[in-house]
């Protein structure tokens, strides 16, 4: 299982947020550039829909592919109390022939997408990764050299963190208090949940930026 939570943020900000994130986790960020294939069975007599994604990163030396299925959100009293996202997620790698092998499966492409952006992998009370990018999506087939914004000037906040059914708990509120030091950039939820932009962001970024600012100047 996989605790998320999701927000979006002006492009001109994601450079404060960069700064901020930097700040608290005191790791450096990874670049991502990731091809996302989703494809989709027909379903059919005693078949249940589903989907899956294919997964290239084509910022590392040698693209590998990985397969991930998203299960639906944990219902119930317990799971409506937090404000964090909890589903069951399976991912694993796979070979490059991986699309062919799920074709045969009855497979069909949906859409494909390319995310371009950043990523920072940290520990704070769970293994919190946040994931910065904007989402294009391709002209032509797998064209990922061709690939346009879906959402011009926008980009994608993701948080996510693993979790187990005994853990979730805890893990929901580690990731709910790290989204605060984030909440004077961006507002995240549940996906799904559209919370738009915050008014104060580019206050914050300014703020943000000009702290920075004497690090960048030459002595
Ligand atoms: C919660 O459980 C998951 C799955 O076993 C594990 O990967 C994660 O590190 C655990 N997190 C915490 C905070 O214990």
């Amino acid at each position: 299982m996989e605790c998320v939570v999701q927000g979006i943020i002006e492009t001109q900000h994601v450079e404060a947020l960069e700064i901020l994130l930097q700040g608290i986790c005191g790791v450096h960020r990874d670049r991502l550039r990731v091809h996302e294939i989703c494809l989709k069975n027909n379903p059919n007599l005693g078949n249940v829909a589903s989907e899956v994604r294919l997964l290239c990163d084509l910022e590392l030396p040698e693209p590998t592919w990985t397969v991930k299925h998203l299960g639906g959100a944990m219902r119930g009293a317990g799971a409506e109390q937090i404000s964090v996202l909890v589903r069951s997620m399976v991912e694993s790698k796979v070979s490059k022939n991986a699309l062919r092998l799920f074709n045969a499966l009855g497979y069909k492409l949906d859409h494909e997408l390319l995310r371009v952006g950043f990523a920072f992998h940290f520990q704070r009370g769970a293994q919190i990764t946040v994931t910065v990018s904007s989402v294009n999506k391709m002209l032509k087939l797998h064209a990922t050299d061709e690939a346009v914004p879906v959402t011009p000037g926008i980009q994608l906040v993701e948080v996510t963190a693993p979790a187990s059914s005994e853990n979730y708990t805890e893990v929901a509120s580690a990731v709910s208090s790290f989204c605060e030091y984030l909440a004077p950039l961006l507002h995240l939820s549940k996906p799904g949940v559209s919370t738009g932009v915050v008014p104060t962001a580019a206050a914050a970024a300014v703020s943000l930026m000009s702290d920075d600012f004497p690090r960048t100047q030459p002595e």
